[in-house]
């Protein structure tokens, strides 16, 4: 029989008792985390979400009654307990416990409800699959490493808005049942039941909102809100995700980094202690991608691209001269000590390499005092020496070189790089390095669509100087490629961590960007019309940016995935393990929708 709590409550958690409470009667409740029975005197270490303390029933001094109780509990059993504070026996302290150095003397005891074979213990460190631990989430909950993560995420929330709101942020929410928005994703989809047929769309973010709360008037919004897109997940990708959204108006650039800045500094100030230096470094896309092959570098560690075209040219390396002389380049990365890498091993590289588009990877190893690769014979001594000057390469060093056009050869060594880097677990941990990305260009020629596409999204302002150049651009490819916009990208080690831009505030600028994309007029007043209309009644000039909140808070606990700092994530495949969704509906439910599915019937319940 289980008891009923009554009015029995606790006086204190258990984590919160410390020698001051010697010689107290208190109560506790929580969850038994282990239970001992040392030749008739049972020992229950209870839990709950501030700590652990030991409570003893010993029937020399603990009624019968709380002694025959104790003797039922079981693992995850929840307990209450009344009992006496005392200091625990000498030579009997347990350092690992915060409260090791006291006990708990039961006097009475409740057991509120039991618990089944647990799927796995509740334990800092287990070994079970992620699938089982979303499964039974509120058993992983209850791991400390969870709940710690879980209030590192409830204090940033309270930080973030603490700060907004005291620089004159207004917390406004914007509808989760809406159109269509531009984030580049595509849609989860909401049929209507009153309009067969017609489709909300789940926000990808709140950007079309918030942009009209500015023609609205607010001046300064905020919002920490749900973002919905349906992309291929990975570890810093979940398909629903949550953003400390802003946007503010009669500002430039520098008033949003400066916003963005303060909050940052605010937040792991209030939230770790930790005092970050401002301002926050800056690059420009074009050096990031040059140095780094990538607009969101890791540069807690060097390594960075070299530029050997200048060599490369004038080799016999059909490879190497064919690559230049096509207009493209020769770049490679020195990796320390790489010269040790087996056959097998720069093999794999290789594959990895053409995995993002690379046709090969040539490579150098300097070791015994020479040269060796397959690609050596195509050099000549002197062009070998520069080579290696030109990489700053040392004996044990491995020099590998991908040729190709300037995007793939960025591209594939930016990925190399961070490979490389982490095989070689050569990057600092304990590193807090924030890097500002600014000068994007505007558009970038996408292949497939056949078409501009915004680099950022539509909205984002050309650089005001870049503005007249418009008319042209839509005509003129290279003038295109060429503007540049007022977007700003911040990077957390490697990580962009948030992004945003000065808008377009005026239709005719937003109309000349939507034909340099090849948005239709139709498309552009179907999808955005109502943007495009209240920027017509006096919008004032504005930006802002968004913070993806999960990957900050993952970085902040140096959690290797955002599902780690999210109470319930979807899996790699977008399900939910706990709760079975996706899931079938019933017949009924598609028929109110107007809405017929093609799958076998018997799925449908
Ligand atoms: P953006 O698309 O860059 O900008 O998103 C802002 C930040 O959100 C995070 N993020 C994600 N986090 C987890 N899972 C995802 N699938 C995911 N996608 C994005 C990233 C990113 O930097 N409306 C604009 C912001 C603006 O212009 O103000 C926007 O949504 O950390
Ligand atoms: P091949 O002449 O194709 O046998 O290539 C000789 C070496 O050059 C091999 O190590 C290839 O991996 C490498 N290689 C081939 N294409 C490229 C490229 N585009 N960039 C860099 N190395 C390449």
């Amino acid at each position: 029989m289980l008891d009923h709590l009554g009015d029995f409550k606790r006086d204190y958690f258990c984590g919160e008792l410390t020698e001051n409470n010697i010689g107290d009667e208190v109560r506790l409740l929580g969850w038994a985390d282990s239970v001992r029975d040392h030749g008739g005197v049972i020992f229950i270490n209870l839990r709950d979400r501030e700590g652990i303390v030991q409570v003893v029933v010993d029937p020399s001094k603990s009624p019968e009654e709380a002694y025959e109780k104790a003797k039922k509990v079981r693992t995850e059993y929840v307990i209450g307990v009344q009992g006496r504070v005392q200091r625990r026996p000498a030579g009997t302290e347990n350092p690992k416990l915060p409260t090791g150095t006291i006990e708990v003397i039961a006097d009475k005891l409740l057991i509120l409800n039991t618990c089944d074979v647990l799927p796995f213990q509740i334990e800092d460190n287990i070994n079970v699959s992620e699938e089982v631990r979303l499964k039974y989430r509120y058993l992983d909950i209850r791991r400390k490493p969870m709940f710690n993560n879980l209030l590192i995420r409830h204090e940033v929330y309270q930080a973030t808005r603490e700060y907004l709101a005291g620089h004159g942020f207004l917390e406004v929410e914007t509808p989760m049942l809406t159109k269509s928005t531009p984030e580049g994703a595509r849609d989860f989809l909401v049929p209507s039941r009153l309009e067969k047929g017609k489709f909300y769309a789940l926000p990808q973010s709140p950007q079309l909102f918030k942009q009209i709360l500015m023609v609205g008037g607010i001046e300064r919004y905020f919002q920490i809100v749900k973002c919905f897109r349906d992309e291929d997940l990975r570890a810093d990708r979940q398909p629903e995700f949550t953003q400390i959204d802003f946007e503010m108006s009669f500002v430039n650039e520098e008033d949003v980094i400066a916003i963005s800045e303060g909050l940052v500094h605010y937040i792991f100030k209030k939230v770790l202690g930790i005092d970050l230096k401002l301002p926050f470094r800056r690059m420009t896309y074009k050096e990031a991608i040059e140095r780094y092959g990538t607009d969101k570098p890791d540069i807690r560690y060097g390594m960075e691209l070299i530029d050997v075209s200048e060599i490369a040219k004038n080799v016999e390396f059909k490879v190497f001269k064919d690559a230049v002389e096509k207009g493209g380049v020769v770049k490679g990365l020195t990796i320390k000590e790489g010269a040790k890498f087996s056959r097998k091993e720069i093999d794999d590289l290789t594959e990895y390499a053409k995995k993002f588009g690379a046709k090969g990877m040539a490579w150098i190893k300097l070791s015994e005092g020479k040269m060796s690769s397959p690609i050596v014979k195509f050099f000549t001594q002197e062009q070998q020496q520069q080579l290696k000057e030109k990489m700053k390469g040392e004996e044990g060093d491995l020099l590998v070189f991908i040729a190709d056009t300037y995007e793939t050869t960025h591209k594939v060594l930016g990925f190399l790089r961070k490979h490389i880097a982490d095989k070689l677990n050569i990057i600092p941990q304990g590193k807090w390095d924030f890097l500002w990305i600014v000068d994007f260009p505007l558009v970038e020629w996408d292949d497939e669509e056949g078409r501009f596409v915004a680099l950022h999204h539509p909205f984002t302002s050309p650089k005001e100087e870049d503005i007249p150049k418009l008319d042209e651009a839509i005509t003129n490819p290279q003038v295109a490629s060429s503007l540049k916009s007022r977007a700003y990208d911040l990077v957390l080690n490697g990580e962009e961590i948030g992004g945003g831009s000065i808008r377009i505030h005026t239709p005719f600028v937003q109309e000349k960007v939507f034909k340099l994309l090849g948005i239709s007029d139709e498309e552009a007043k179907e999808k955005f019309g109502f943007l495009i209309d209240a920027l017509k009644f006096g919008a004032p000039p504005h930006g802002g940016l968004a913070f993806g909140l999960d990957r900050l808070i993952a970085l902040m606990v140096g959690a290797d995935s955002i599902r780690e700092v999210i109470a319930f994530p979807k899996t790699q495949k977008g399900n939910c393990p706990l709760s079975g969704a996706p899931d079938f509906v019933t017949k009924e439910q598609l028929e109110e929708l107007g809405i017929s599915v093609e799958i076998e019937e018997e799925k449908l319940s």
